[in-house]
């Protein structure tokens, strides 16, 4: 049966931010040691220490910002530690990630170097739980105040003498958890607080996030948005905080430890994955009706940057690092997230994948024993993506039943969409979840005539297929010819297990 969907090209919709690609870097396992930052010393090609094999792969995605230093690292980082010369940094104990020494080698100056190479956007994640307000405050006063204060005095005294442009500022992380466990009113209280203090200096404009809620708190969500609505959101936003986030990871298996291998797993744990991934969209829509109550004209944000997948690590390797190998699996994890980001742009204003080197669903992972760099499954949906940042979302409407699968005493629709029009030109990305049958599908494209499809492919032998420093492009994607466009009807086959994007340049 093949399922039956309308694009209707001319009709407008939300823009699909640029930062809804983006990514999370926290100072866990070899995300930022070993993956970012390799030290000057190191034989590995960098710049000022930072590596530059993975600088330019995530150039190629148009990376659009990087959130640091946490995570839960970042309610107990406290930046002071982090500037000046590197042999007189003080050593502490990153007590939630394996108990490790931080030589706190990789600081502001570091971070903002390393954002500066990507052109991406910095993210900074405050810390709440563990520091002050004052110690925040000054934070943003170091990074981005110019001309004369003691803050900028300081920063250029460690050698920068202009100030930083940083919008994207977060309040403390999962207030509710890590971050200092918080109730929902304590922690409100707290956001209003600190983001008082967190200053505009000059032109530079803060974008402040307050920690949101885990997964299905819708309560967390609407104690900060009743806050907000309080004294009228577009006035209290603008000295408090103008979006909340929310975390969410793909978890399966039947406890916290035992979610199973990212690599050695059957059919079964297989669509229990999907079930999973494909629940972003009923947080997702469940967190914007609160935020809809509270705020219809859309000023809040809602930001996701927590998401991806979480399995046990890889065997033999610190249970605190979270290292895991990132197969076929994982890429259709993040395309299946992606068209549900796309469907609420409206709300959705940025989402980071946790995280990008060498810690849960990775782009790139680096051997420890080599100067080897591998670009994941999930990489290559990025890239395979990339059309879609800051272009203009297009809804794909079902005409018919789409397929789907019973999965436990769930069912789960098994061909995923979502399609955007940008620059003259149509991006249509396509997901097949089911991991052993085909999909045919028919997209009658109203509103405007197409040009010759442009199709690539992202699948692979089995789910389980993955990357290595030996098979680096065992799954990666490859022009693709299962794609026909006759009479206004875009024909795509899809095999089991399989990520499709088609592009054709659009006419009047
Ligand atoms: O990404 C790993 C951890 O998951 C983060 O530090 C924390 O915010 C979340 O619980």
């Amino acid at each position: 049966m093949t399922l039956e969907a309308v694009i209707n090209l001319d009709l407008g919709g939300p823009r699909i931010s640029r930062h809804l690609y983006g990514h999370f870097a926290e100072h866990l396992g070899r995300c930022v040691y070993g993956g970012f930052y390799v030290g000057e010393d190191s034989a590995i090609p960098n710049e000022g220490g930072i590596r530059l094999d993975v600088v330019d792969a995530l150039r190629a995605l148009g990376i659009p910002n990087l959130r640091w230093p946490g995570g839960c690292f970042a309610d107990e980082y406290h930046w002071q530690d982090g500037i000046g010369p590197r042999d007189r940094r003080p050593v502490m104990v990153n007590t939630h990630w394996g108990g490790v020494e931080e030589n706190n080698h990789f600081g502001t100056h570091e971070f903002m170097a390393l954002c500066e190479l990507l052109g991406a956007e910095p993210y900074i994640s405050g810390n709440v739980g563990s520091g002050t307000v004052r110690e925040m405050s000054e934070w943003v006063e170091y990074l981005t105040r110019g001309g004369d204060s003691p803050m900028a005095r300081l920063r250029a005294a460690n050698g920068r003498e202009e100030p930083w442009r940083v919008r994207f500022w977060g309040l403390g992380n999962e207030a509710w958890g890590c971050g200092g466990n918080m109730t929902a009113e304590h922690y409100a209280h707290q956001a209003r607080q600190y983001g008082t203090y967190c200053r505009d200096y000059g032109d530079n404009q803060l974008y402040k996030i307050a920690a949101g809620a885990n997964g299905e708190d819708y309560a967390w969500t609407e104690t900060l948005m009743k806050q907000l609505a309080h004294l009228g959101c577009r006035r209290i936003t603008s000295t408090m905080y103008h979006a909340l986030s929310l975390h969410h990871y793909t978890i399966t298996g039947p406890s916290w430890d035992e979610k199973g291998s990212a690599t050695d797993f059957g059919t079964g744990e297989f669509y229990a994955t999907m079930v999973a991934a494909a629940r972003i969209e009923e947080l997702i829509a469940g967190h914007a009706a609160v935020m809809d109550c509270y705020d219809p004209g859309k000023s809040v944000g809602l930001v996701l940057d927590e998401w991806g997948t979480w399995f046990d690590v890889e065997p033999g390797t610190n249970p605190g690092f979270l290292y895991q190998q990132n197969t076929l699996r994982d890429a259709l994890v993040a395309s299946v997230h992606f068209d549900v980001f796309h469907r609420y742009a409206d709300r959705l204003v940025m989402a980071n994948i946790a995280q990008t080197v060498n810690v849960l669903q990775a782009m790139v992972l680096t051997d420890p024993d080599s100067d080897a760099m591998v670009l994941t499954p999930t990489y290559h949906v990025f890239a395979m993506n990339r059309g879609h940042q800051d272009a203009t979302s297009l809804r794909v409407d079902p005409r018919t039943a789409p397929p789907s699968r019973p999965v436990g005493d769930t069912t789960l629709t098994t061909v995923s969409m979502s399609a955007s029009r940008k620059d003259g030109r149509l991006l249509v990305s396509l997901s097949n979840l089911d991991a052993e049958a085909a999909a045919d599908v028919a997209i009658d494209l109203r509103g405007g005539t197409a040009g010759q499809p442009e199709a690539l492919i992202l699948t692979a032998g089995a789910p389980q297929d993955h990357n290595t420093p030996q098979a680096p492009s065992a799954v990666a994607p490859r022009p693709y010819d299962g794609v026909s466009l006759t009479g206004g009807t875009l024909r795509v086959h899809l095999p089991a297990h399989a990520f499709v994007t088609v592009s054709a340049g659009l006419g009047k």
